[in-house]
């Protein structure tokens, strides 16, 4: 297989993607043994688009009878314990016993994913999020991990150079995005797709079309009583960077919980990348994009 160095560690090519070679063979394995049961729930997304807050959302959406908000496990673990990755390396969803249904996520392409998945009445929601916010999350992330303080600083220039060719963790990120696109188009029951930017500015709307989605919709009395309210505000950034479990000194997935939880807003890419980057950031969008009618938002 091809081969690329992003910060030193070596990514490999795999029909089409990108994919970090400590999670290589999970992810081939994840492809081609992983089999779905008919109400299974699976996270999508490409990383840094806001996995981890749609874990937590999820999560409380279908547990919200079996936990109160003040007894949420959500308090005392990561959303990344509660919900595995289906291509990750220790295959630690295999000693989780789950309550109905399961819960997976994953970082996958949907052009990689098993087909049993594929075929099965299993339900998707895909994450999305404008790929130059989600691109200065990944630098960050990449800048801070595994939290080495001694760790190189990664040169925003370079590192981009490569996001932009495709280049990063299951990228690229046009053709990972417009894999689930395209799906939520042909199967919009079996696969939602969300756009981060859409939950920042109506987290109540966007819970109850996950709650009606996944088919575990709000009763009136749920809504009387101000459950959807309680979910946004325990998944707030606010509340969920401020759980003991999330602050440092907490790992999961080998990596400081603290690093899931930067700033968690729209646009920060305007802090960072240069006019000449985002012109080019732009015409890519517009060339991947632009004739499958998907826009993200981009607030000058
Ligand atoms: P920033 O680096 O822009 O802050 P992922 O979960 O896919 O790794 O994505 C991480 C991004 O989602 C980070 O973005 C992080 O701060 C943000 N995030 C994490 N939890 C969030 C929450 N509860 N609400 C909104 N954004 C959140």
């Amino acid at each position: 297989n091809e081969k690329e160095l992003i910060n030193g560690k070596p990514y490999y090519y795999h029909q089409g993607f990108w994919i970090a070679e400590f999670l290589f063979r999970s992810t081939i394995s994840a492809q081609r043994n992983f089999v779905a049961h008919e109400d299974d729930i699976i996270l999508a997304s490409c990383p840094k688009s806001g996995t981890t807050w749609l874990k937590a959302l999820v999560f409380s959406i279908v547990n919200r009878t079996r936990f109160a908000p003040t007894d949420s496990p959500l308090l005392k673990v990561n959303p990344h314990d509660l919900v595995p990755f289906l291509e990750s390396p220790s295959r630690i969803f295999e000693k989780i016993v789950f309550d109905q249904p399961r819960l997976f996520s994953t970082h996958m392409p949907h052009q990689l994913l098993s087909l049993s998945i594929k075929t099965s009445d299993s339900k998707i929601v895909y994450i999305s999020r404008n790929p130059m916010d989600q691109f200065i999350s990944y630098w960050f992330y990449t800048c801070k991990f595994p939290n080495d303080p001694n760790a190189e600083p990664v040169d925003l220039e370079d590192f981009f150079d490569k996001f932009c060719r495709g280049i990063h963790n299951s990228g690229p990120f046009w053709d990972h995005v417009l894999g689930y696109w395209k799906a939520s188009l042909e199967r919009p029951h079996k696969i939602l797709f969300l756009k981060y930017e859409e939950l920042k500015k109506d987290i109540g709307f966007n819970i109850k079309r996950l709650a009606k989605f996944l088919g575990f919709p709000f009763s009136e009395e749920e809504e009387r009583r101000g459950v959807v309210e309680e979910i946004s505000t325990l998944c707030s950034f606010e509340k969920m960077k401020n759980f003991d479990v999330n602050k440092n000194g907490h790992w999961t997935l080998g990596i400081s919980n603290s690093l899931f939880f930067r700033k968690g807003e729209v646009g920060d890419w305007k802090n960072f990348l240069t006019p000449s980057m985002v012109e080019r950031m732009e015409k890519l969008l517009q060339e991947k994009f632009g004739e499958h009618n998907l826009t993200f938002e981009l607030p000058d």
